[in-house]
């Protein structure tokens, strides 16, 4: 993973390959207690944050979910369209299993499911309704790609919702690290009970990440009108950005 840039906590330039590949290895290898350790680490605020997420859509609207990682938000899509997309064929297989039999549990038809990155979406212009994205804007390589992809793949009058880790500012960021480097640590070893855990790598994403300023001016550069982003409680621990595709 490149530097951070003295620019207050954010690397425009995103991630190199080599580092996204390790990263996608160790996401991974977080498979098994995925869901746990972010129950742990958030203090159960995951569940409500996926809840505010969820809420933006309408019944019967299509959704793409990009990063889907193993379901554990797209599993609780009730009486909509879903396809999940992930660049990890490993993800994809978990993800299927856990999604499509909450939606056969519920007599829906099962998910999409599409083997791809954020940066280059193999689908249609102008498809969904709403395009949700929770804990995986964090890992894209290049994030301004992934947005105008995401872009694209709207509907004119189309919703981003984001949601991942808050950074405000320089300080905030440093709060941040500083929580990522000690009771994420401790809470992913003491579930996962190894030395060598995941998490350890994973929390380098946040390191990299940028400010909230610095996304909202991002989705404004590429098209992206309405633009919010605001911390979500507690703690600002994760942010929420909302935009629209404008209506032609
Ligand atoms: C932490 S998981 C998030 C899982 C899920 N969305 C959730 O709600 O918990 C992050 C996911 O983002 C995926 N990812 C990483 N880089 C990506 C990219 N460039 N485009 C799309 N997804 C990506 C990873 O493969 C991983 O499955």
């Amino acid at each position: 993973m490149s530097d951070r840039s003295s620019t207050g906590g954010y690397d425009p330039s995103g991630i190199d390959l080599d580092a996204w590949t390790k990263l996608e290895e160790q996401l991974e290898q977080s498979i098994p207690h995925y869901d746990k350790v972010n129950r742990w680490m958030t203090f159960g605020q995951d569940k409500v944050w996926r809840r505010n997420v969820r809420n933006h859509a309408e019944e019967g609207m299509k959704i793409l979910e990009v990063g889907c990682g193993p379901g554990s938000f797209a599993e609780d899509l009730v009486g909509l369209d879903v396809t999940c997309l992930d660049p990890s064929a490993e993800m994809l297989r978990v993800a299927k299993k856990r999604v499509d039999s909450a939606r056969k549990s519920r007599g829906e038809k099962p998910a999409k499911y599409v083997e791809a990155i954020a940066e280059s979406i193999p689908l249609p212009d102008d498809t969904f309704d709403r395009v949700f994205c929770l804990f995986s804007f964090r890992d894209f390589q290049d994030k301004k790609k992934g947005l105008e992809e995401i872009f694209r793949v709207l509907k004119p009058g189309g919703q981003v919702v984001i949601c991942d880790a808050g950074k405000a500012n320089w300080f905030h960021g440093l709060a941040g690290r500083i929580w990522m480097a000690t009771v994420v640590q401790l809470i992913a070893r003491i579930i996962t009970k190894e030395k060598d855990h995941p998490w350890k790598g994973l929390a380098r994403t946040y390191s990299h990440y940028g400010t909230n300023g610095y996304y909202r001016k991002v989705m404004r550069e590429v098209g992206f009108e309405d633009v919010q982003g605001r911390l979500l409680l507690p703690f600002g621990m994760s942010s929420r950005f909302r935009a629209f595709k404008p209506k032609r």
